[in-house]
Formats: C-alpha cells, sequence, structure tokens
C-alpha cells in the first residue's frame, strides 16, 4: 500500500508534466488559422493539434515512465508497459476549433485497473487539477468540494442531451427540461474534463454524461473523487460499472455529499 501510494504521487507529476508540455503550442494554435475534419459528422471534430499534442503527450509519457502503454483518443493504443494511461489531448475540440476558450488536456494513470493518478489542465486559464491517492489539488491548494444541499441551489454542467440522446427520441428533451425547470442553472459547457474538475472544485454541484470513452473521464473521476465528492458510473442498460476503462459509461458525479435522485435517475435510463 505505501509502495503504491509513493508509486501514484509519481505518477500524478507525470500526468502533470505531460499536460502541461502542450500548454504552448495549444496556446499559439488557438484562433490561429486551422484545418477541421469531420470525423463521424458535423458534431464530431478533430484538428492537426488534437493529434500533435497527442503525440508529443505520449512520447513525453513514454519517457517518463517506460513501463507504460497508452490508449489516446486520437491515436489509440500504443506500447505494452504496465501503467496504462488514458490521454485526452483536446477535451472540448469544438470550443478550441470555434475561438471558444474552455477546453483542456486529460491525462489520466491506470494500475491494475484501478485510477492512480490524473492531471487535467486548462492551457488557457493555466490551471492545474490533479489527484493521486492521497488527494487532489488545483494548482498547488488541496480541494475539497461542497455541494449544494437543494437542486433550487444548485448548478449542473453537462453536455446532455447530447446527438446520441436526441437520437432516441424526444425522451432527452422532456427530461432536459425538467432539469432545467428544477436546478438552479445547467450548462453545457463543451468540456466533460473540465466539467468534473469544477465539480471537484465545487465550483459545480454535479455533472453528468453519456457514452463517454475512458479518456474522457479517467482524470475527472479520480479528482472528483480525492476531493470528497462522489462519482457514479452505468453502463447502457443503466447497471452500476466500477472501472474507468468500461466501454462508454454514463455517469454522474456530485460534489462533496449532494445527492439529486432525479439526476442519477436520469443517467440510469430509469
Ligand atoms: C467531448 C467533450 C464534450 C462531450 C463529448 C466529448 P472531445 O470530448 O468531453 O464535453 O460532450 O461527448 O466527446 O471530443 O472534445 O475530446
Ligand atoms: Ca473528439
Ligand atoms: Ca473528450
Ligand atoms: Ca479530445
Amino acid at each position: 500500500r505505501d509502495d503504491l501510494v509513493g508509486v501514484s504521487r509519481r505518477l500524478r507529476g507525470v500526468a502533470a508534466a505531460a499536460a502541461r508540455s502542450v500548454g504552448p503550442m495549444l496556446r499559439e494554435a488557438f484562433r490561429a488559422p486551422l484545418e477541421v475534419s469531420v470525423k463521424t459528422g458535423p458534431q464530431d471534430l478533430v484538428t492537426e493539434h488534437d493529434r500533435a499534442a497527442e503525440r508529443t503527450i505520449v512520447r513525453h509519457l513514454l519517457r517518463a515512465h517506460p513501463d507504460s502503454r497508452v490508449l489516446g483518443e486520437e491515436g489509440g493504443t500504443q506500447g505494452a508497459g504496465r501503467v496504462l494511461w488514458l490521454v485526452d489531448p483536446i477535451d472540448g475540440t469544438t470550443n478550441f476549433a470555434h475561438g471558444l476558450p474552455h477546453f483542456c488536456v486529460s491525462v489520466a494513470a491506470v494500475l491494475d485497473d484501478d485510477l492512480v493518478a490524473g492531471a487535467i489542465y486548462d492551457p488557457i486559464a493555466e490551471q492545474m487539477f490533479t489527484a493521486d491517492l492521497t488527494g487532489a489539488w488545483r494548482d498547488g491548494a488541496p480541494l475539497r468540494s461542497r455541494g449544494a444541499p437543494t437542486a433550487d441551489q444548485a448548478v449542473i454542467l453537462s453536455d446532455y442531451p447530447a446527438g446520441r440522446d436526441l437520437a432516441r427520441g424526444p425522451v432527452a428533451e422532456v427530461t432536459f427540461g425538467a432539469l432545467a425547470r428544477e436546478f438552479r442553472s445547467v450548462r453545457r459547457g463543451g468540456s466533460g474534463a473540465l466539467a468534473l474538475a469544477y465539480t471537484a472544485a465545487g465550483w459545480a454541484d454535479c455533472t453528468f454524461a453519456t457514452s463517454t470513452n475512458p479518456w474522457d473521464i479517467g482524470a475527472g473521476a479520480l479528482i472528483v473523487q480525492q476531493a470528497g465528492g462522489r462519482y457514479l458510473a452505468f453502463s447502457a442498460d443503466g447497471e452500476p460499472v466500477t472501472t474507468a476503462l468500461h466501454e462508454a459509461p454514463n455517469y454522474v458525479a456530485f460534489a462533496g455529499d449532494a445527492d439529486y435522485p432525479q439526476v442519477t435517475a436520469l443517467v440510469r435510463g430509469r
């Protein structure tokens, strides 16, 4: 256990340094002329900078911790080492491509199926959120999240309903409308990872999403939990899942001991 704590501390440093290493290139690329490609459709973009940032991050990780393998959004899997890194080089590509200054780099370390370290770096605000098995921090300061006790005092961050939810029929619009009425505010920011970081900080009381990938949530899930919040993930059929590597989990995260059962029910499809 002592060993594992030490390893997680070291991996947190590696994750943070790798995420920060692409700060200058992302700041320089932001709002400069840009080539944007669509992946699966007009709501799913990628730029040359997503790919370049991922290459730089992966090189950094493999150099700093050679016993590694990587699962990255733009590059797929690489390496065969013991530590698995989940890398999202730009979370919030649509914001980045449109000139909206709300996106981040997310890097998480998984050891034997458990999240042990994570870093979420906002290169525009130059703000770093990190966690290991001993705590969570924003820059140097420990994070301790507290959530609002009732919905009418709570701010929710979520990109729900996304295209895939809307494709399932009008139920998503109806449930979204109900949340918008009940909560103080429901905001769609465009970066799931930053939404988790903000929930960990207690700036938002809750965030949730549907059909996410491991690289979207790895770092944020650990940061929320280590800040004293709760992170709950569910499979597509609404069953609890415990591994960060689960395919396309639906999740809800609460700041501190906040609990809004209507959000959990929505996420579970109940
Ligand atoms: C996206 C962001 C967004 C979420 C999308 C993700 P990307 O990640 O996290 O908040 O709503 O589902 O795909 O593609 O910008 O890395
Ligand atoms: Ca993407
Ligand atoms: Ca993402
Ligand atoms: Ca991305």
